[in-house]
């Protein structure tokens, strides 16, 4: 590792700078007007990759973003690892939040400042370097790699699952490896062996033919803001948990060593109440643990509710209609699918009399789970050990990146998610950004795996 690491600290300021490249293209996926920045985004990746020594670079193109694809394969005997990023990103309001602008990287504090910096520019570019690094030292790859990074992660990846399932040969591979996550604190990495999936709904309620005067109606027809409310109170019990029949009948509740190992990890209270503002902690279910309700309970939350009047002054009104958007966080063994139809029916079980109700299904995404004595994962655990010089702790995570169980059950192969961000790094709000302290040693993490993979 020696010489490798002096080739990362001495190509430090110009690994940074280029990175600095990426991001400045504004490659927001969600927004159409940026559609010509994911294209460049996707150039550069591709460009990048052709430059360090990837070969069969390729820019799939979909019906949505493009997926970049490319590999080295000269190692006949050895395993294959695959490389699976994202360099799409989230929108950057509110804008005037950030401290400089979010698409003019900055750094402050040794700590990069741009969107995407960590999520997951940021990362994924640590694997480039590393491959690039490896290619310059050694002239060879200890093992076969493959590199697979899309542009719609953050929209819940609609067009890879069939690229997947197109592509199994080609994307052949013994492992998945996906920087996209944050270790547990700094200096002490974290291998996250679970992730949340998700399921989106929509809804609305018509009363009336159109608005009505509360004064010549008030207190004779119903009023679709109260009804609105009145069926989304019937989502939760007065003890937190989801009221929906079945919600809960496919979850696998932790085992005693793994709610050992969450009390262990340790959980602050007053410092997280402190750093979000908060004088209590009273989401979700009563009877859990705060660390256990964000990363291994399913959640059903109200993203966003509309109706009646919000323009200036008073408006004497009785709405005709209402709307609301609801997303849960899922965990294992839930179906997204099941999940959105067992909560369509409630809703259309519990609609108050006297309103139409219209229910739209979103989006959904699998959650995951693998165990954590698997090989792969106990050779990423060697390897942060070796540039970290700390065990990894092992975490379940309650945001989800949908398409890893589509990795694992499409590829067959185990997934290892090894983060290099902090929870801190603001990652999807104002000011996000990558500690440079992780920088230099995620590029040698990726590094000592590629080469105990090898073994
Ligand atoms: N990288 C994140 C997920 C994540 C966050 C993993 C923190 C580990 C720690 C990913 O880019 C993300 O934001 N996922 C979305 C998925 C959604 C848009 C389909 C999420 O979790 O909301
Ligand atoms: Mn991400
Ligand atoms: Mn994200």
């Amino acid at each position: 590792m020696g010489k490798l690491s002096d080739v990362i600290s001495n190509n430090h300021h110009e690994n940074v700078e280029e990175l600095k490249e990426l991001l400045r293209i504004p490659s927001i996926s969600s927004l159409s007007e940026h559609k010509e920045d994911i294209q460049k985004a996707a150039s550069w990746i591709a460009g990048k990759l052709k430059n360090i020594g990837m070969e069969h670079v390729k820019i799939v193109q979909t019906n949505g973003h493009p997926i970049i694809y490319a590999d080295w394969l000269h190692q006949e005997n050895a395993p294959t690892v695959l490389v699976y990023g994202h360099y799409d990103v989230q929108p950057v309001d509110p804008v005037h939040l950030w401290e400089t602008p979010p698409f003019e990287p900055t750094i402050r504090d040794e700590k990069i400042f741009a969107r995407g910096a960590t999520d997951d520019k940021g990362q994924t570019f640590l694997h480039i370097k590393a491959v690039e690094t490896l290619l310059k030292v050694e002239g060879k790859l200890p093992v076969n790699v493959k590199f697979c990074i899309e542009g719609e992660e953050e929209i819940g990846s609609p067009h890879l699952p069939q690229f997947l399932s197109e592509n199994k040969e080609k994307l052949s591979c013994d492992v998945v490896v996906i920087s996209d996550s944050d270790m547990w604190d700094r200096g002490i990495p974290a291998i996250t062996y679970s992730l949340r999936g998700l399921c989106a709904l929509e809804f609305s309620l018509k009363t009336a033919k159109s608005d009505l005067h509360s004064g010549m109606f008030g207190g004779g027809v119903q009023n679709a803001n109260h009804l609105l409310v009145q069926l989304l109170s019937t989502l939760h019990d007065a003890n937190g948990k989801v009221n929906v029949d079945h919600f809960y009948d496919d979850v696998v509740d932790l085992t005693e060593f793994e709610k050992e190992q969450i009390k262990a990890l340790g959980f602050n209270e007053e410092k997280l109440k402190q750093s979000l503002g908060l004088t209590e902690l009273t989401g979700g279910e009563n009877n859990f643990p705060y660390p256990e309700k964000i990363s291994s309970r399913p959640t059903l939350e109200i993203n966003g509710l509309w109706g009646g009047f919000q323009g200036e002054g008073t408006k004497t009104v009785i709405p005709n209609e209402a709307h609301a958007k609801i997303t849960c966080r899922l965990v294992h063994n839930q179906n997204p699918e099941k999940i959105q139809q067992s909560i369509k029916k409630h809703l259309e079980e519990h609609a108050p009399k006297g309103c139409t109700l219209k229910v739209t299904l979103g989006d959904t995404g699998n959650p995951f789970l693998t165990p954590i004595d698997s090989p792969m994962i106990q050779k990423a655990a060697e390897a942060y050990q070796n540039i970290y010089g700390k065990a990894p702790v092992y975490k379940r995570e309650g945001g989800s990146i949908p398409i890893v169980s589509d990795f694992n059950q499409s590829l067959n192969a185990p997934v290892v998610l090894m983060g290099f961000g902090l929870p801190d790094e603001n990652l999807h709000a104002p000011n996000e950004h990558f500690n440079l302290e992780n920088f230099d040693k995620g590029i040698l993490t990726i590094c000592s795996f590629l080469e105990l993979v090898q073994k």
